[in-house]
């Protein structure tokens, strides 16, 4: 049986799901979390959902491996593809999972016109038409794919010219168009807040979901009497080069950590 001081398991293909393990840390300081980061498989965005699926697979069991009493898929790609079937895996283990916020931003805009920047495996996927179906009937909703941003993240890269550019190529047009709000629909693009910020204007509505996830994560630790009583710890692991990962962890995860190597 598990008990609340087993860890919660995070995973992504890289280190955007570190967005969302910030507010799960905020949330549960007493959680003792496991973070694998697939960096030899990333970007997810522009693979199969076959490819995609068999990853979660190979993740989801060594999280459990190592006793994970509640797994975060902390990656909207992986959640389009794999989280169904990882619920039919693990049918009694709390599974939380990502979703572009479509029903926040549909209530949010004033203009009725929201942008979403995602992968294109999360704008082709059912599960994001289902939410658009069910949501945003009375909105319009432009989607745009941001092939290569996930990259300049995983490196660090933040502000640079490069990633400017490739964002106001992305995003003049949607404000031409009269978006209000804009839907991070990576959980990559929290990182890259502070300069979207600072290109859009002041009235435009930014919104990502790692809150809500880790309030949902909270609620459902809390129903199943697994919450934590304290003595928190953490750990890091990645599939690519620990090294490189140690690296750009001070910038996205604001401290030095260890980064163990995940050979699945
Ligand atoms: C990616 O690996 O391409 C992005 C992950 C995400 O959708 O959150």
């Amino acid at each position: 049986m598990t008990d609340g001081s087993a860890p919660v398991g995070v995973f992504d293909s890289g280190v955007g799901g570190l967005s969302v393990l910030r507010e799960i840390r905020k949330c549960l300081p007493n959680e003792s979390l496991l973070y694998l980061a697939d960096s030899a498989h990333v970007p997810y965005g522009e693979k199969s959902p076959e490819y995609i699926r068999e990853r979660c697979r190979i993740i989801a069991a060594f999280l459990v491996e190592q006793g994970a009493k509640a797994l975060v898929v902390a990656c909207n790609t992986a959640t389009a593809a794999g989280v169904a079937e990882l619920r039919e895996c693990y049918p009694l283990m709390p599974i939380v999972a990502m979703e572009p916020a479509v029903k926040p931003a549909a209530q949010a805009t004033r203009s009725g016109v929201v942008g979403v920047l995602a992968t294109t495996g999360t704008l082709k996927s059912a599960r994001f038409a289902a939410l658009l179906d069910r949501f945003a009937a009375d909105v319009r909703v432009i989607t745009q794919p941001c092939p290569g941003l996930v990259e300049r993240i995983e490196a660090g890269d933040l502000d640079s010219p490069e990633t400017r550019a490739m964002l106001i190529g992305w995003i003049e047009p949607l404000l031409a168009q009269g978006c209000d709000t804009l839907i991070l629909g990576c959980t990559h693009y929290p990182f890259i807040r502070p300069l979207l910020t600072a290109l859009l204007p002041a009235d435009v509505h930014l919104i990502d979901t790692g809150a809500a996830v880790a309030r949902r994560l909270s609620e459902l630790l809390a129903e199943r009497h697994l919450l934590a009583g304290g003595g928190a710890t953490q750990r890091f692991y990645c599939s690519g080069d620990p090294q490189r990962m140690a690296r750009v962890l001070p910038i996205l995860w604001g401290e030095n950590v260890e980064v163990e190597f995940f050979s699945g």
